[in-house]
């Protein structure tokens, strides 16, 4: 057992508890707050969603001794609080809800949509609700119910978010120089140094077209600020005197929204055009690390096209790593690298780059279907 404290619903508490226990069932078990549902158990449905450190988070994911020290909210809390009452009678208005069993997470979520976000429109409220899923009311009442609450507003948060972040694991160096075919038309040279080997580590090789020249695809690799425009969900906090850059990367997949925070450490080689990067990071809530060394090139192919090779090792642990299948990771790589190509070919001819939204939503969820039954139809068919 592990001693935890922690607040719930402003008060703190104290008890005992098994490191395996999870957050949703800690409320329920140890403090009698059955308001939060559980449904799947493993993070799909949302029934389980609460507040905490004011962002919502789904309490089937989070081990309870994770959140020592954070502000836990359940649905219990927000008896008297105006927006959640606004809500509340606009479910009942709306028909928003029949069972009842999705409805404390469905709050939850609304209570994020209307607070963070007063511009959204329906599209964006079923962005956000993609990861709350309701079996009886086909979700017209729930996004009905969020408009009109967001009409009324803008509605002050309630629960203001708190800041997190991880403090970056000491990463290792390099071992030795290697080259890498990468396609008929060139032959890319790493000839920096590769990462050590991520033990338990996926790799990914991946060759994008540039339609600009390989002397301003190479200009463009050397700014990382504008790199990480190029990059969806990336973002520097500061780039340090020794060159490492502190910064964050959030993805979304489906119902899952996580941000890695941590350092990187770049490295440039001009003889060969190529370059390493080497990082880590952590989500602060979901306690999930992700480690990855990326070695990239730029190769030329005419006089106004090039290539950017790249070959990742990464390695997710904690909560999030049952949803880094190679596949999965493997259809995030791709929709991200189609963008960073548009993107890199845009700033490099003195454009600006869009990219800035996590790689998500329902189309990369069924993009990530259709890549598994794929890849299944084609292990089959042989
Ligand atoms: S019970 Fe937590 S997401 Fe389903
Ligand atoms: S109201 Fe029944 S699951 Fe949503």
């Amino acid at each position: 057992m592990t001693a935890l404290t922690l607040s719930v619903n402003g008060v703190e508490v104290t008890r005992d508890v098994e490191p395996r226990t999870h957050l949703a069932d800690f409320v329920r078990e140890n403090l009698n707050l059955t308001g939060t549902h559980i449904g799947c158990e493993h993070g799909v449905c949302g029934a389980c969603t609460m507040i905490v450190d004011g962002r919502p988070v789904r309490s089937c994911l989070s081990y309870a001794v994770s959140c020592a020290g954070a502000d836990v909210r359940t649905l219990e809390s927000f008896d008297n609080d105006p927006v959640v009452g606004l809500l509340r009678d606009a479910f009942s208005r709306h028909h928003a809800l029949q069972c009842g069993y999705c409805t404390p997470g469905m709050l939850a979520t609304a209570f994020d949509i209307v607070t963070r976000l007063p511009e959204a429109d329906e599209t964006r409220i079923r962005e956000e609700l993609s990861g709350n899923l309701c079996r009886c009311t086909g979700y017209v009442g729930i996004v009905a119910a969020i408009r009109d609450v967001l009409a009324r507003g803008p509605h002050a948060r309630t629960v203001e978010p708190v800041a997190r972040g991880v403090s970056p694991r000491a990463v290792s160096g390099w071992t030795d120089a290697t080259k890498v075919a990468a396609g008929d038309a060139a032959t890319a040279t790493f000839a920096v140094p590769v990462p050590e080997r991520i033990d338990g580590g996926q790799t990914l090789s991946r060759s994008i077209p540039v339609p600009v020249s390989v002397e301003r695809l190479w200009a463009t690799l050397q700014d990382i600020e504008t790199i990480a425009r190029c990059l969806p969900g990336a973002s520097i906090e500061r780039i340090n005197p020794d060159g490492s850059v502190e910064g964050a990367f959030a993805v979304a997949i489906g119902p899952m929204k996580a941000r890695f925070a941590g350092t990187a450490q770049v490295a440039y080689d001009a003889s060969s055009r190529s370059g390493t990067v080497r990082g880590a990071g952590g989500d602060g809530i979901s306690r999930s690390r992700a480690d990855g060394a990326i070695r990239f090139a730029a190769v030329a192919a005419g006089d106004d096209a090039s290539r950017l090779d790249i070959d990742m090792t990464y390695k997710l642990s904690g909560p999030l790593a049952q949803f880094g299948r190679p596949v999965v990771v493997a259809h995030v790589v791709d929709r991200m690298l189609g963008e960073v190509a548009a993107n890199l070919a845009r700033v490099s001819e003195g454009g600006v780059a869009t990219a800035s939204a996590p790689i998500g939503g329902i189309g990369f969820v069924l993009g990530t279907v259709l890549a598994m039954l794929r890849q299944l139809l084609i292990k089959d068919g042989k």
